[in-house]
């Protein structure tokens, strides 16, 4: 049998500790099933956190990590008629993406326009969907609104304000580095201010004490409640991540008095409840905004799959760049 290489565990743990690079069996795809070669994959935060055994799915060990990425579609077993070899495809998160290769049922398979760039593909099935989904499904918003968002330079961050732009919706991006407030505007941020205590202040002067409708919140604790202090009255706040480790704390008289609506929202229960036809038409949404270039995911690093290790370190400093990615194909 032919072999290629993945980045596996056998136990939860440390990243740096329990993740090392094998040899893994590349069976021939039987019916229904695709051999794929992966092109790049992203060490995003999820894929730590699955790894280090703090998150709600857990794969069976030992395990591939890596939750998405691209491949090339190298061949099909019997009885696949709609997907056909050299098809760009992202794959799913229980494949395993950080591997040169494998095989997997072909209706599980995402096929993307050969016109996008494969790295950018390579990041394109978690993080611009949530920002697209977000901004979709828990407010009706109109043209000129305004968005809030803290760890608005996150990729979440940046698709949010990609998508927000050509959709005519204005956003307030919080970060906490000053050297990032040119880059995001560059980006098509309208308004972006340093995480501080009198953040909900200066959100109203930057608005003109326009009525905010919603908010998202990837950090948590004081962050969080500052987004909501500058939320109008009935305001959603959507919770996705909690990169700061502090929870949250709702003032009472923030549901009393402004009966604002907190919520939350995880992109893996959307994809297990999507139909296939709301995924497909998600993906005719985003993809061409990325063959054109509207939607750019930024890249600091590439890594070969031997030193994955090194970018996984990497992945795990802030004051990043951009993503981190591993380069799959020989
Ligand atoms: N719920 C969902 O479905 C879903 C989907 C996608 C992502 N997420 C979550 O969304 C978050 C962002 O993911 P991503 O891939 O977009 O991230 P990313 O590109 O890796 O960027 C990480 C961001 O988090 C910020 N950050 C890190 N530690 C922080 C802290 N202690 N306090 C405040 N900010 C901190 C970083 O700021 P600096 O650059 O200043 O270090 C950066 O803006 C993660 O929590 C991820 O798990 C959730």
């Amino acid at each position: 049998m032919q072999k290629c290489k993945a980045v596996t565990y056998e136990n939860h743990g440390a990243p740096d500790e329990v993740l090392h690079v094998s040899e893994i069996d590349l069976p021939v795809p039987g019916p229904g099933e695709a051999l794929v070669r992966m092109h790049a994959a992203p060490i995003n935060p999820v894929d730590l956190n699955v790894i280090e055994g703090k998150y709600p799915v857990r794969p069976t060990l030992p395990a591939i990590a890596g939750n998405e990425g691209v491949g090339i579609v190298d061949a099909v077993g019997a009885n696949v008629t709609d997907l056909a070899a050299d098809t760009p495809v992202l794959v799913p998160t229980e494949f395993g993406s950080w591997r040169e290769a494998g095989v997997i049922a072909a209706e599980k398979l995402i096929p993307i326009p050969c016109d996008i760039p494969l790295e950018q593909a390579a990041m394109l099935k978690i993080n611009p969907p949530t920002a697209w989904r977000m901004l979709h499904d828990f407010v009706t918003l109109q043209r000129g609104d305004w968005i809030l968002q803290n760890a608005a330079n996150s990729a979440v961050g940046r698709a949010v304000i990609q998508i927000a732009k050509i959709s005519g919706w204005r956003t307030v991006n919080v970060v906490r580095r000053d050297e990032l407030i040119d880059e995001l505007q560059e980006e098509g941020a309208d308004v972006v201010l340093l995480e501080s205590d009198d953040l909900p202040a200066q959100i109203k002067d930057a608005t003109e004490g326009a009525k905010i409708p919603l908010a998202f919140n990837a950090v948590g604790g004081e962050s969080a409640l500052r987004l909501a202090n500058a939320l109008a009255p009935g305001g959603t706040i959507v919770t996705y991540g909690a990169m700061g480790r502090q929870p949250l704390r709702i003032p009472n008289g923030l549901l009393i008095f402004k009966d604002l609506r907190w919520r939350g929202f995880w992109v893996t229960q959307w994809y297990r409840t999507a139909s296939h036809e709301d995924i497909h038409s998600m993906f005719k949404h985003l993809c061409p905004l990325v063959a054109r270039g509207n939607l750019h995911s930024k890249i600091e690093q590439f890594y070969a799959i031997d030193d994955a290790l090194a970018a996984v370190k990497h992945a795990q400093q802030s004051r990043r760049t951009g993503k981190i990615l591993l380069r799959l194909h020989g």
